[in-house]
């Protein structure tokens, strides 16, 4: 193996990319209200096209309101969508890139007053206290309709023009809530064994895969580990299980992340030092009742202190997880998690422990990172100071570090003249 593997081809099912790196999911709240692409949303997709990224992931899409997480989401709920998702494949497609749509269902990891609904769904009705949501259980009449809703979904984003689909199965939300044990306390056949367990996601796969076709890129995001200290969450032996299983049905590629909300949103790490005050007040959290707002916002450097040392950061902290499951299965195995440096992601790859990387912060920072590491030139780079993440879902996806951002808009002045 010789260095630059980052920028060599790689083939996800039948799609070549012309290299191996990715834009990971963000949600970036640039939709309607209703969940429509606009403008601002496909200049921003541009703009990470132009910088060379060969493939990038839409943030989380939904397919009907118990599925939506957040005001100005992405959506592809119904036909009528189809037409701004076709302007936004286009423009990426203009650039050489290509694109998947990332689809999921929001289970109990949202705040229901915040989407204009009363109450959340998830396997069982297991308080979730980051958000303070006590979801009742879906019923098998929603288990179904969100099966074919995903179906649909995925359905739309093949006619508009996108590359592929990524299933999102990680971070806690309705999939990966059915496949852990400490969410799903079902007495049914969709809980209790490990095959019941899997069942809804095998279900959700194999509805998506008889409407776009066996030739069509389907890839999953799914935890290294629940991350789920003293309670039932699956440890990385059984995420490569389901991994082998999803092999074995036809996915094409996973992407390998970690952690639930209550985790501790380790899936992000990072510094948190202004995270808790700035969610709760002008980010997601300034909708909590107060009883729940105000301990967050004073034990705010309690938490800060408290996050880093159940997950510290280091870059390509997922690669721990990530190396099991390139040793256990065949497809292409993409690692996410802090990644910022080109000889960070080389190294994942040359020393096998991933096959592609994918970054999320980073490119928010700096959307032409890829062509910058080829050229070697040093653009503006993500201290993942966690400003993104604390508006994420109420602001539009921007870099807030005032010192980064400001570098990032010289940086474009110059580049795009
Ligand atoms: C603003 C923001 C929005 C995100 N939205 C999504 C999302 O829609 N779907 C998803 O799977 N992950 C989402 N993530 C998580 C990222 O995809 C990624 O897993 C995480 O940020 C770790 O990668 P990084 O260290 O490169 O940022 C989001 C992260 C950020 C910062």
């Amino acid at each position: 193996m010789t260095q630059n593997q980052l920028f060599t081809p790689i083939r996800i099912g039948g799609l070549e990319l012309v290299g191996r790196f990715v834009k990971s999911a963000t949600t970036e709240t640039l939709c309607t209200d209703d969940g429509f692409v606009t403008d601002d949303l496909i200049e921003y997709y541009e703009k990470i096209a132009q910088g060379g990224t060969p493939l990038l992931i839409t943030g989380n899409a939904y397919f009907n309101l118990y599925s939506k997480g957040a005001p100005r989401q992405l959506a592809a709920d119904n036909d009528d969508k189809i037409l701004g998702l076709r302007r936004l494949t286009d423009a990426v497609h203009r650039h050489g890139s290509k694109i998947f749509m990332q689809i999921y269902h929001v289970g109990r990891q949202a705040s229901p007053r915040l989407v204009g609904r009363t109450d959340a769904v998830s396997p069982s009705p297991v308080f979730e206290p980051t958000l303070g949501v006590r979801p009742r259980a879906i019923t098998r009449e929603e288990i179904e309709e969100a099966v074919q809703g995903l179906a649909d979904a995925a359905a739309r984003g093949q006619q508009a023009g996108f590359d592929g689909i990524q299933i999102h199965a990680a971070h806690g939300y309705l999939i990966n809530a059915f496949l852990t044990p400490h969410t799903n306390r079902r007495k049914d056949e969709y809980g209790g064994s490990f095959e019941n367990r899997l069942r809804f996601l095998l279900e959700v796969y194999g509805a998506i895969r008889q409407r776009v076709g066996q030739d069509y890129p389907v890839i999953m995001k799914i935890n290294g580990s629940d991350e789920l200290r003293l309670r039932k969450g699956l440890k990385p032996d059984d995420m490569v299980k389901v991994a082998q299983r999803m092999e074995a049905q036809g996915v094409d590629a996973v992407e390998i992340s970690a952690g639930h909300y209550e985790s501790g949103l380790t899936f992000e790490r990072g510094h948190w030092r202004k995270f808790f005050s700035t969610v709760t007040t002008i980010g997601v959290g300034r909708n909590l009742p107060s009883y729940h707002r105000i301990p967050v916002r004073l034990l705010s450097p309690l938490l800060d202190w408290g996050l880093r040392r159940i997950a510290s950061y280091s870059e390509g902290f997922n690669l721990r997880y990530s190396k099991l499951f390139k040793q256990a299965l065949s497809i292409p195995v993409i690692c996410v998690g802090g990644f910022v440096h080109r000889e960070a992601m080389e190294r994942a790859i040359v020393s096998r422990e991933c096959d592609m990387v994918s970054v999320a912060r980073a490119l928010i920072a700096d959307p032409f990172l890829y062509r910058h590491m080829q050229e070697g030139v040093q653009g503006p780079q993500c201290d993942f100071c966690n400003a993104c993440y604390a508006r994420a879902a109420a602001w539009p996806t921007d870099c807030y570090n005032d010192e980064v951002r400001a570098q990032r808009d010289r940086m474009l002045r110059t580049e795009l003249g």
